[in-house]
């Protein structure tokens, strides 16, 4: 399902996605837990407006857990709500639906002065592709699949999903662009999968992704193809890839040799990883 975008294509997308808000309550960003900041729509920010804002950091089974603190602590310290879960499996989505309902509270309060029995509570999400958004829609409706009639006000096709009688999801993912200005965030969504067929060739990726990982995993890096921590000090990162492919036993093959391990990151054997690293707060810095 790759997507070309093109300025008329992220228009229509940015226009979509206004239009979907206009009846919801909470906007769940949803990103990539291992690629935070690469993953998110440059534009998300304006696109909301003032909208009650959740990100949820998904794919959390994929990212380095300590990583993953980090990242929990900045959005919080820059007032964000932010959650890591996965969708794949459900974890962490109980604390999300009950950090909403606390969002909600205010309005909830609300309701309750004015005599007014509260509405369950109206969702949509939002990201990039591929960061789980329509796995996320599938774990919530899980037990509760009862579709709600077309309302009025809802974009023609949209759906409201019944979650239980507390919530109501779109049916639909707003979807967005990735950021593609810089080369290094392309290289990231690539090596994550979140842009599977990019315009990048497989051995510039492959030799970013050897820099990126003598810094998050060398020992995953050294294990899996036969490398040692001395290579990283002596090699260039292309005579490591040289190495890698006649370890593979792929003569000197590099091109078929960058694919596997390209393949074998998004394929997990490289382990739980974080490319994006979380800027520490203002308040965390220590000086020493
Ligand atoms: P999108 O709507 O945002 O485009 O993403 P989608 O839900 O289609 O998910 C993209 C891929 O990410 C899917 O994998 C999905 O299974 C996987 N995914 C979603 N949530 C999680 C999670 O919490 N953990 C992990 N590890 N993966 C997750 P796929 O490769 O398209 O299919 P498959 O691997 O499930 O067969």
């Amino acid at each position: 399902k790759a997507i070309q975008w093109f300025p008329g294509h992220m228009a229509k997308a940015k226009r979509e996605a206004i239009e979907k808000l206009k009846l919801v309550d909470i906007v769940i960003e949803c990103v990539d837990a291992r690629v935070p900041e690469s993953s998110r729509n440059p534009m998300v920010e304006e696109i909301k407006g003032n909208k009650k804002h959740m990100i949820i950091l998904n794919k959390a089974d994929l990212a380095n857990p300590e990583e993953i603190k980090k990242w929990i602590s900045y959005y919080e310290s820059q007032g964000i709500i932010v959650h890591a879960m996965q969708a794949k499996d459900g974890k962490g989505l109980n604390q999300v639906k009950a950090s909403m309902k606390k969002m909600m509270q205010p309005e909830f309060e609300k309701w309750a002065k004015k005599g007014i029995r509260p509405r369950p509570i109206r969702l949509m999400i939002l990201g990039i592709p591929n960061v789980g958004k329509s796995t996320f829609i599938n774990r919530m409706i899980k037990k509760n699949q009862a579709i709600t009639a077309n309302k009025p006000g809802v974009t023609k096709g949209q759906r409201w999903l019944k979650v239980g009688n507390e919530f109501e999801l779109l049916d639909t993912p707003g979807i967005l662009w990735p950021k593609f200005e810089d080369r290094e965030i392309g290289y990231k969504l690539a090596i994550t999968g979140a842009i599977k067929d990019s315009l990048l060739h497989m051995d510039d990726l492959a030799l970013y992704a050897i820099e990126k990982f003598q810094l998050v995993a060398p020992e995953r890096l050294c294990k899996a193809y036969h490398l040692t921590e001395d290579d990283f000090e002596e090699m260039s990162t292309a005579d490591i890839l040289l190495k890698m492919t006649k370890n593979l036993g792929f003569k000197d093959d590099f091109d078929r040799a960058s694919e596997r391990f390209i393949f074998d990151i998004r394929g997990g054997k490289l382990g739980r990883y974080t490319l994006d690293m979380a800027p520490i707060p203002a308040s965390k810095t220590v000086e020493d």
